[in-house]
């Protein structure tokens, strides 16, 4: 080539970049994708004759030699998909996308190749390609989070991937990820961050992941069951910084080799299914936070060198950091080593004192010292260890019937009182050591000892961690052997394995608030964000940055009611199954709500909730208000969804025996939703707190009046219209009670819309521990029979005075719906069991088993044996009418003298809109012109 060839090709070159002379072909989808989007002025790019990359080059725009290497574009607001041949700009280097509205499918990646940075995360896209990450050779970050991709089916991170080998940081948290991690990720060798939270993996930290110089893994709260196995290989990886594993089904213990990670300052571990002692090397790290919550870690609690540790609802024998086990709890504790910590045991063995409480399979002599283990048949796995040998009190010992290997140990020779060994129908090894005379040892049925045996069968292949526990008696039936005679003897498999899970559940709900508020307070710190148009509510578009802007007249209209036709502008309409309900007329002013609570003074406080604190107020017109308040903006994807689906559901569903919701207010940094005052307040206060407050106790009519009012709510929420809403949430905090004591339920923060398609639905678990029933707590799946299960617990509450959980209470009663399947079919225990404040007479036993056999019906274990709330209704309204001719007040529980708002808002609204009408609406009557498919089935 001649110097002055190259010298032309130089001038060119440099012309181009100089005078900004853009490929045609960028211009052109540059210029696409302008015209695909609903808002391109907010770009703010020039007519079309201008060239992008100038000079000037356009806003958001970088070149290079007339070739667009960056678009950034993040926060600005832009609705709208992206040109499906968006990767033909090749020398596309960084991209940030991140904070819009953008939405459709995105367009593949594929052959990006000089993409080094990617941000799409926050945006509506809904289907990502299955060749998007093809040919991505140079990307570094790659940001997906928050894009409800392929929400249907999910997706799974396709393989291509794995030739991004420059990686450093990959997130895709909430994305709808199914299916297992992939094992590519363990070989990025500068891989930094991989963040994969809130979505649906499943399967085991893949082994590759041995030795990775991962910082920050972040692989918490799964969807529908969650990732499993265990988690030694965390120790492996000793540049880790900050480990999020918490909401998952880990099992096994916490690896003793954990304290290699000496750059660790952040891990949780909380609601898991984790067992053991806490390592030494654990307690010894230096961490700014730990969270063991909600697993069932035993021994003592030890002296935690960490900043910030939690270790609530786990099995410790002794709650005082330091503090030690009693002898014989060590002992068993490493006999429970030795068995790997079954579950079904673990839970039982709680306490410094085996022979205080549920140890099951324990039996003490009157000195309190340990005599008798009975432990046979239960599907034990391993070894026999040693330590029985420091209870010298054993006289039997009983594990017939389990999948025990290993050798005898020989210190078991020493139990001076030993007179049983009953080893049958294990496996175990030779040689059996020699026990002196008088100690009786069965070794029969363990095929290594006793030829004469049948050929041992292993235990069984366990059921994934997905599904839920089996409902047999998953051992015993091996060796049709044992007679389960012994009262100690566990016999009830499930139901234990329920009350692991729940108690894992108990804190995480409240953590997960936490977390998510405090998650959002950080995300708020980076960048103030106008509110999203949300798939389920389209916001205002002029609410964002006006915090002043008044449009009371709404809340006039519906406290007053005085409907304005033309004030109100809701479009119910039918979409992907999803409806879009226009609610930007309930919105208040800021300034408003202040007045009214006297600016959010303490002393108008009226309880906390997951979602923040209610204040009570007063509006200038004399109207009653409740304020649910959180400090939380906006900018967070999931509170802010929650505050939609809040909006969203309440501003359709009107019913008496729901809260109604009078309107909302979002500012820059709060979110505010006003509802109808209930000034009785809660029903748990009443029901459990009335001596300290000085409440009357309920009598047993206002008791079943609140019931049936609860019952008709929760099955109008249930049959609305062609929908299905789940309150997933019932207890007695959340039924608020008005002056005449007539029951509202409140708090739909976390009702789930459940297409009629999709009777049940996959969520991630929400609710309160205690009310929560078993298949959900297991496998998370919602159906409205969740909703009946609370419900009989709350029955249960109303009929004991007793908490659906109260940790203070004996541990048979601890749980109030376990503990009544127990007494349920004894009817002199159950009137025993009644609150002592109702003063129940004879008259009323009659009416009070009715209740309970409808509690006991509702809190049935399998969901398919719990009745609908109608026939809840049905029971409930035929005891009503039983007694009512004896009730001098006639309108007690009489549902006629409330008015009828069971419509709900959108049809209220359409009728008066179709109407015209303008008259006075005192909410008393059916509007006109409805069709009475529009009434509740409450209205029979
Ligand atoms: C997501 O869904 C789209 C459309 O249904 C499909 O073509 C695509 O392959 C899916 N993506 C992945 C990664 O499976
Ligand atoms: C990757 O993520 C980590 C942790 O969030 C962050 O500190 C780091 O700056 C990111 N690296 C790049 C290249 O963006
Ligand atoms: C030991 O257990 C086996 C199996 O349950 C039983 O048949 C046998 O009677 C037991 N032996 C003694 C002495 O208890």
């Amino acid at each position: 080539m001649k110097l002055t060839h190259i010298f032309a090709v130089l001038l060119i070159y440099l012309a181009q970049g100089a005078i900004g002379t853009t490929d045609p072909n960028d211009f052109r989808i540059l210029t696409d994708f302008r015209n695909g989007l609903e808002n391109p002025d907010l770009l703010k790019w020039p007519g079309s004759g201008d060239d992008p990359c100038g000079p000037p080059a356009w806003p958001h725009v970088f070149c290079s030699n007339g070739r667009v290497t960056q678009i950034q574009v993040q926060g600005v607001g832009l609705k709208g998909p992206l040109p499906h041949n968006f990767n033909q700009l090749d020398k596309l280097q960084n991209l940030g996308l991140q904070r819009n509205h953008f939405n459709g499918d995105l367009p593949s990646f594929s052959g990006l190749s000089n993409l080094q940075y990617a941000y799409l995360d926050y945006n509506d896209f809904d289907t990502i390609p299955s060749d998007f990450f093809n040919g991505l050779r140079n990307v570094r970050v790659l940001a997906l989070d928050d894009n409800p991709f392929n929400k249907t089916y999910g997706w799974s991170i396709p393989s291509d991937l794995a030739e991004s080998t420059q990686l450093v940081n990959f997130s895709c948290s909430n994305c709808n990820i199914v299916g297992e991690i992939p094992d590519f990720f363990g070989g990025f060798r500068s891989l930094n961050m991989l963040r994969l939270s809130s979505n649906k993996l499943s399967g085991e930290i893949p082994s590759s992941f041995r030795g990775s110089t991962l910082h920050v893994l972040l692989l918490n709260d799964q969807e529908g069951g969650g990732l499993s196995g265990s988690i030694d290989i965390i120790a492996t990886m000793l540049e880790l910084t900050q480990v999020w594993l918490h909401g998952n089904q880990f099992t096994g213990s916490i690896p003793g080799n954990i304290g290699s990670l000496t750059s660790l300052k952040e891990l949780n571990l909380n609601r898991n299914r984790l067992v053991g002692l806490i390592p030494k090397g654990l307690s010894d790290l230096n961490l700014e936070s730990l969270n063991l919550d909600n697993n069932m870690f035993m021994g003592p609690v030890p002296q935690f060198k960490s900043a910030k540790v939690s270790y609530d609802s786990n099995s410790f024998c002794e709650s005082n950091p330091g503090g030690q086990c009693a002898p014989q709890v060590s002992a068993l504790l490493d006999f429970l080593h030795d068995l790997n910590y079954p579950e079904k045991l673990i839970s039982r063995w709680t306490g410094n004192d085996p022979c205080e409480g549920p140890w099951w399979g324990i039996s003490c002599n009157s000195k309190n010292e340990v005599s008798i283990i009975n432990l046979k048949n239960l599907g034990l796995e391993g070894t026999l260890s040693p330590s029985l040998a420091d209870l010298p009190s054993l006289l039997e010992i009983h594990l017939e019937g389990n999948y025990l290997h290993g050798v005898v140990p020989t210190d078991l020779t020493l139990l001076t009182s030993l007179r049983l060994l009953n080893l049958s129908g294990n496996n175990f090894d030779p040689p059996v050591p020699v026990f002196k005379n008088g100690v009786t040892v069965v070794v029969s049925g363990n095929p290594k000892l006793d030829p004469s045996s049948p050929p041992y069968v292993g235990p069984p292949v366990r059921p994934s961690p997905n599904e839920p526990p089996s409902n047999g008696a998953d051992s015993s039936a091996r060796k049709g052997s044992g007679s389960n005679s012994h009262t100690n003897v566990y016999n009830e498999p499930k139901s234990r394995v329920v009350a692991i899970i729940l108690s894992a559940v108990a804190v995480s709900a409240f953590l997960a608030v936490v977390l998510i508020v405090v998650y959002c307070l950080k995300k708020r710190k980076q960048t103030q964000k106008k509110p999203r148009g949300g798939i389920v509510i389209t916001p205002p578009k002029e609410l964002p940055n006006s915090h002043n802007e008044v449009k009371i007249e709404i809340i006039d209209a519906l406290s007053s009611f005085e409907a304005q036709n033309n004030s109100y502008n809701t479009n119910p309409t039918t979409n992907n199954n999803t409806r879009v309900i226009e609610v930007e007329n309930l919105v208040f002013s800021i300034d408003v709500i202040r007045k009214a609570t006297n600016d959010f003074r303490k002393e108008n406080e009226i309880g906390r909730g997951g979602f923040g604190v209610v204040y009570k107020g007063e509006l200038e017109n004399g109207t009653k208000i409740a304020v649910k308040r959180t400090e939380a903006g906006p900018v967070c994807n999931k509170a802010s969804n929650e505050f939609r689906t809040e909006i969203s559901v309440l501003s359709e569903v009107r019913h008496r025996h729901l809260v109604s919701l009078l309107g909302y207010s979002v500012g820059g940094n709060e979110m505010l939703l006003v509802y109808e005052y209930m000034s009785q307040g809660a029903l748990s206060r009443h029901l459990f707190h009335w001596r300290r407050l000085n409440l009357e106790p309920l009598d047993w009519e206002k008791r079943v009046c609140i019931a049936l009012d609860v019952a008709r709510g929760v099955e109008y929420l249930h049959n609305l219209g062609h929908q299905t809403f789940i309150h997933r949430d019932l207890k007695s905090a959340n039924i608020l009670l008005d002056d005449d004591f007539r029951a509202k339920v409140s708090d739909f923060g976390l009702v789930k819309l459940a297409l009629d398609s999709e009777r049940s639905v996959a969520t991630r678990l929400a609710g309160t521990f205690g009310y929560l029933s078993p298949e959900y707590a297991v496998t998370g799946k919602i159906t409205t029979k969740v909703d009946v299960f609370s419900f009989g617990v709350v029955l249960l509450e109303l009929l004991t005075g007793l908490a659906a959980l109260d940790e203070r209470r004996s541990e048979e009663k601890r749980y109030l719906a376990e503990w009544f399947w127990g007494i349920k079919s004894n009817r002199g225990a159950l009137i025993d069991s009644v609150d002592p404040a109702l003063d129940a007479k004879e008259d009323v036993h009659e009416s009070i088993y009715v209740v309970a056999e409808l509690a006991g019906h509702c809190t049935a274990r399998d969901p398919s044996n719990r009745p609908d709330m109608g026939h809840a209704v049905n029971v409930l309204t035929r005891l009503v009418e039983k007694w009512k001719p004896y009730e001098e007040t006639e309108r007690f529980c009489d549902d006629d003298v409330i008015g009828d708002t069971s419509l709900g808002l959108p049809q209220l609204l359409k009728g008066w809109q179709e109407e015209g009408d303008t008259r006075d609406f005192s909410g008393a009557s059916k509007p006109p012109g409805m069709p009475d498919s529009f009434r509740s089935a409450d209205a029979r």
